[in-house]
């Protein structure tokens, strides 16, 4: 399901109004980016789960913007025609609008990216006017907020009474009215989803947040089973490639010590 063109912005909306379900997935380097567009997924997040999927840290709070934007330069070479969305880390876009703007159009600039995405409800609709304003596409993130997890004690699910699904829609409904092009949902019960799905116009996008999302997003390591500590609920794991890995390793390492690699076929 390899589609040599390249999505817009506009695209997204026309196909919330159709029915028609949006791809994403996440991805840090070109071979998997590579895959992913060939395999027919639509965005590709280059998300600041970065540094939990790639970098060993424990949450995404100390991922940088140089390292996002050297990964993002990564999968956009991998992917040149994919619509390709990048993740503001943690404190570059909340402290000072300037330096926000200034972030998130490095992502465009350096890394070739196509959109920028960033946490928050209401409160960002500002900062997301702003930028669109500016030109830079925005994807709103909303529920289950990765880079709170210091404040929130860990991370949870959000919109459980009606007041939290009611400011749920309302943030959904702000971002929508500041410009963003489409909106996350994490960690939201189905329902809740369903509702801020009928609320907006523009796409939400979900992953822990039931079936009812105009599209899904799943990080790229969970749904190729390369976690095995932990595999949140929200994820299916599609293939076990750690699994896979720890054979082909194994084996490599018993051929070498039995001096049976290289063989002939591999020796000049
Ligand atoms: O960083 C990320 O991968 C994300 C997705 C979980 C939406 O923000």
């Amino acid at each position: 399901m390899n589609s040599d063109k390249k999505l817009s912005v506009s695209c997204f909306r026309k196909r919330k109004q159709q029915g028609d379900k949006i791809v994403v997935l996440t991805a840090y380097d070109a071979p998997m980016a590579q895959l992913a567009a060939q395999c027919g997924v639509e965005i590709i997040l280059v998300g600041d789960s970065l540094g939990m999927a790639v970098l060993g840290y424990d949450n995404t709070i100390p991922v940088t913007m140089e390292q996002m934007l050297h990964h993002c330069a990564a999968v956009r070479r991998g992917a040149p025609k994919a619509f390709i969305v990048g993740d503001m880390p943690f404190m570059t876009y909340l402290a000072d609008e300037t330096d926000a703007l200034k972030n998130a159009a490095r992502f465009l600039q350096e890394a070739q990216a196509d959109a920028v995405k960033l946490e928050g409800g209401a409160e960002t609709a500002p900062l997301v006017r702003r930028l669109v304003a500016a030109g830079i596409p925005v994807m709103g993130h909303i529920g289950l907020l990765p880079q709170h997890v210091m404040t929130a004690g860990g991370y949870r699910l959000a919109g459980k009474t009606e007041d939290d699904a009611q400011r749920l829609i309302d943030d959904a409904l702000a971002l929508e009215a500041a410009g963003a092009f489409s909106v996350v949902l994490e960690g939201i019960p189905a329902a809740v989803s369903r509702r801020i799905t009928a609320a907006v116009t523009i796409p939400t996008i979900g992953i822990g947040a039931g079936v009812h999302c105009d599209g899904q997003v799943q990080v790229v390591n969970d749904l190729l089973g390369l976690f095995t500590s932990f595999v949140p609920k929200h994820a299916k794991q599609y293939t076990n490639l750690n699994h896979a890995v720890s054979q082909a390793f194994s084996a490599y390492v018993a051929e070498v010590k039995g001096g049976t690699f290289p063989g002939e076929e591999n020796s000049f």
